[in-house]
């Protein structure tokens, strides 16, 4: 069966020592948690993080990578780096990467692909912003997500993949999705990776929900059929609130 996973996902927050404070923390107080837990860091912090959290049940995984292998890209860290720093995870297609960086479906594609061949597990982020929402247009926006930059995957590949859904309106906005909402698109999205890759590769996939996901209400989303955990963001930045997220598990 699949993972229960709570990620989360610092983003441009937590100077080298800040970070490193807060996952020894989290090392300090996350034990026999009932879910897989993953912390994502700035590219800086991982090396560090990840020789802080060997062998612990806390996973470490990057916010990004490059859509390049190597090479003259001044400034970018490819998905080999990431790896040899000991991180496990790669948070790819955040709406903030999309929105503010210029990523495509196709740039996506390339780091997706980057990040199975050095192999980094995907967490693969997908939703729809404010006006699309209000159209009723999220199931075409979350599928042409899927179609542009993961379902050319073999099975086999789409299988390391964790899925995030994000709906863009309720990220850092206190406006979380109710479980009625997030459900119904989470079994949408199981939907067509069943139509793809066959009700196995579905059942198996770890479908994330994020976007103002708290302690409170954490329980009621993760209750539900197709809400197979969290991706955390301004929760994730204090040790007691994720703790009390993963223990919603
Ligand atoms: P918030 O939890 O701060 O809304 O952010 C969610 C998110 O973007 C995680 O990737």
């Amino acid at each position: 069966m699949r993972k229960n996973i709570v990620a989360g996902n610092w983003k441009m927050n937590k100077n080298l020592q800040e970070g490193v404070a807060l996952a020894t923390e989290l090392k300090e107080i996350v034990s026999n948690p009932n879910c897989e837990v993953i912390i994502g860091t700035p590219f800086i912090h991982l090396a560090t993080v990840s020789e802080l959290l060997k062998d612990n049940v806390i996973k470490v995984s990057a916010e990004n990578c490059a859509d390049k292998a190597s090479g003259a890209y001044t400034g970018e860290v490819s998905a080999e780096m990431v790896k040899s720093t000991g991180a496990e995870y790669c948070i790819l297609g955040h709406s903030e990467r999309r929105a503010y960086y210029g990523e495509t479906y196709e740039i996506l594609k390339e780091k997706v692909q980057l990040a199975l061949a050095n192999d980094l597990k995907p967490i693969f982020c997908i939703g729809e912003v404010k006006e699309e929402r209000e159209a009723g247009k999220q199931n075409e926006v979350v599928k042409a997500q899927l179609e542009g930059s993961v379902f050319n995957l073999s099975a086999e590949d789409f299988g390391k993949i964790v899925l995030a859904y994000e709906p863009v309106w309720a990220i850092g906005t206190g406006l979380t999705a109710t479980p009625e909402q997030a459900q119904e698109i989470h079994a949408y999205i199981r939907g067509l990776v069943a139509e793809k890759y066959g009700n196995e590769v579905a059942d198996n996939c770890t479908i994330l929900y994020g976007g103002s996901c708290n302690a409170k209400n954490a329980a009621g989303l993760f209750a539900n059929p197709d809400i197979d955990g969290g991706l955390i963001g301004g929760a994730s930045l204090k040790a007691e609130d994720f703790k009390a997220i993963i223990d919603a598990f």
